[in-house]
C-alpha cells in the first residue's frame, strides 16, 4: 500500500508472522524506475529478511514495463507485480492501474511481454471492473491464466467504488473459476481471523492478500497462519509502533521517517484506546527522541482510562475495524439462530 507497505513494515510484520508467504512493495511507476528517479529508487529497495518480495510495477507502455521489470528483477525482486487496480485518479487518466481493466487487449500485451522480459515469476494485481457491476476480471483473468503468469490477486471492487462500498464475493470466486489453473488470492476488508475464513469459503480463493488490515492489526497474518485469534497487549503495540518508526529512520533518515509516519501511527495507536491526543502530537514530531517522549507520556495517561484489571474501560475500548464482509458473517449467524 503506497506511503505505508514500506521495507520496514514489511520486515517487522514478518518478524512478527514468520507465517506471511510473501509481501509486495508499493507501486511503483515503471518509467521513474527507468529513469532513476530516487523516489522510484527508494521504493524498490529490498532486503533479504523481507523475502520473498514482489516489486509492483504500473504503467500502460508495454516497452516500459517490460525494461522496469528487467530492471527490478536485477535488483533482487522474488516477482513482478503488476498493477491492474490502482484507482487514484492521476494513474488513471494516464490509462495505468485499473485504466487497463477497460483496455483488454492492451492488457493483454502488456502482460505478456512482462512474462517474457523476465525469468522470475509474474503476478497481477486487479479489480473487478471499472464501473459498479460492469464485470470484466473474470474474462480477463482467463486470458491471463495462458501468458504464463502465477497467480491472480483480486480486490472484490470495482473502481469506481474506491476503497469503500460492499466487496463482491461472488465477483471473485467468478475469478476463482475463470482462471483456474493458477492461483487466485482474494483481498478486499480482510481484519480479521472470522472475515478472512468467510472470505476463502465463500469465494474458493487459493490464498487472501490484506492490505489495510495489516495496518490495523499487524498480527493478522500470524492469527490466519495458526488459525487462533491474538490479542495483542497495549505493549505488543507500542513495541511494533516504536519498531516501525525506528527501522524507517534508518532507512530515510529521521526527519523523512517522522514526517511519514505521522499519517501510519493512527492506525497503530487507534487500537490502543483514546488516541486523539497523542496523534496531534506525532502529528508534529520531527524526531526519534521526541517520538520517545510522547509513547511514554501516552503511556502514563492512558493508565486513567483501565479498570483495575489493566484492560481499558468498556466505554474506552475502540469500536471493532468496519468491514464489509461481516454483515454475511452477521447473516449466517441470524439465519443459523432463525433456523
Ligand atoms: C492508502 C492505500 C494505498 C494503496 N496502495 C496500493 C498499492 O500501492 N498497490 C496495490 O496493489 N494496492 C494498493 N492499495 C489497495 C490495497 O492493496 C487493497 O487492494 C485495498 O485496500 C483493499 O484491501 P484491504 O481492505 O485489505 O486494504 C492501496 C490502498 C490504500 C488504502
Amino acid at each position: 500500500m503506497a506511503g505505508y507497505t514500506n521495507l520496514p513494515f514489511r520486515t517487522l510484520i514478518r518478524m512478527i508472522a514468520p507465517g506471511v508467504d510473501y509481501t509486495v512493495t508499493e507501486l511503483i511507476n515503471a518509467r521513474s524506475l527507468i529513469e532513476k528517479n530516487p523516489e522510484a529508487l527508494r521504493l524498490i529497495a529490498l532486503s533479504e529478511e523481507d523475502t520473498p518480495c514482489g516489486v509492483q510495477l504500473f504503467g500502460n507502455v508495454i516497452q516500459e514495463m517490460a525494461e522496469a521489470a528487467r530492471i527490478a528483477e536485477i535488483h533482487g525482486a522474488s516477482f513482478i507485480d503488476i498493477n491492474m487496480g490502482c484507482p487514484a485518479p492521476k494513474i488513471f487518466k494516464n490509462g495505468g492501474g485499473s485504466a487497463l481493466l477497460a483496455q483488454p487487449e492492451l492488457a493483454l500485451r502488456l502482460v505478456e511481454a512482462v512474462v517474457h522480459a523476465v525469468k522470475i515469476p509474474v503476478t497481477v494485481k486487479m479489480r473487478l471492473g471499472v464501473e459498479l457491476d460492469s464485470l470484466i476480471a473474470p474474462g480477463l483473468a482467463n486470458k491471463f491464466q495462458e501468458t504464463g503468469i502465477q497467480s491472480i490477486t483480486v480486490h472484490g471492487r470495482y473502481r469506481s467504488q474506491g476503497f469503500s462500498g460492499n466487496i463482491s464475493l461472488d465477483g471473485i470466486a467468478a475469478v476463482v473459476q475463470a482462471a483456474s489453473k493458477i492461483s487466485v488470492f482474494a483481498n478486499g476488508d480482510v481484519t480479521t481471523l472470522e472475515n478472512a475464513r468467510l472470505m476463502l469459503e465463500r469465494t474458493g480463493a487459493s490464498g487472501l492478500s490484506i492490505g489495510r488490515g495489516a495496518l490495523y492489526n499487524p498480527w493478522i497474518f500470524k492469527e490466519i497462519k495458526e488459525n487462533s485469534a491474538i490479542n495483542p497487549s497495549f505493549q505488543d503495540r507500542l513495541e511494533f509502533m516504536i519498531r516501525n518508526l525506528e527501522v524507517l529512520c534508518e532507512l530515510c533518515g529521521e526527519k523523512s521517517a517522522c514526517c511519514q509516519f505521522r499519517k501510519i501511527a493512527p492506525f497503530y495507536t487507534r487500537r490502543m484506546g483514546p488516541s486523539r491526543e497523542v496523534n496531534r502530537q506525532i502529528s508534529q514530531c520531527t524526531s526519534l527522541a521526541q517520538f520517545h517522549q510522547i509513547v511514554e507520556q501516552y503511556s502514563k495517561e492512558r493508565l486513567r482510562f483501565l479498570d483495575d484489571t489493566g484492560e481499558l474501560k468498556h466505554s474506552y475500548q475502540p469500536r471493532p475495524v468496519h468491514s464489509t464482509l461481516d454483515q454475511h458473517i452477521e447473516a449466517a449467524t441470524f439465519s443459523k439462530r432463525k433456523g
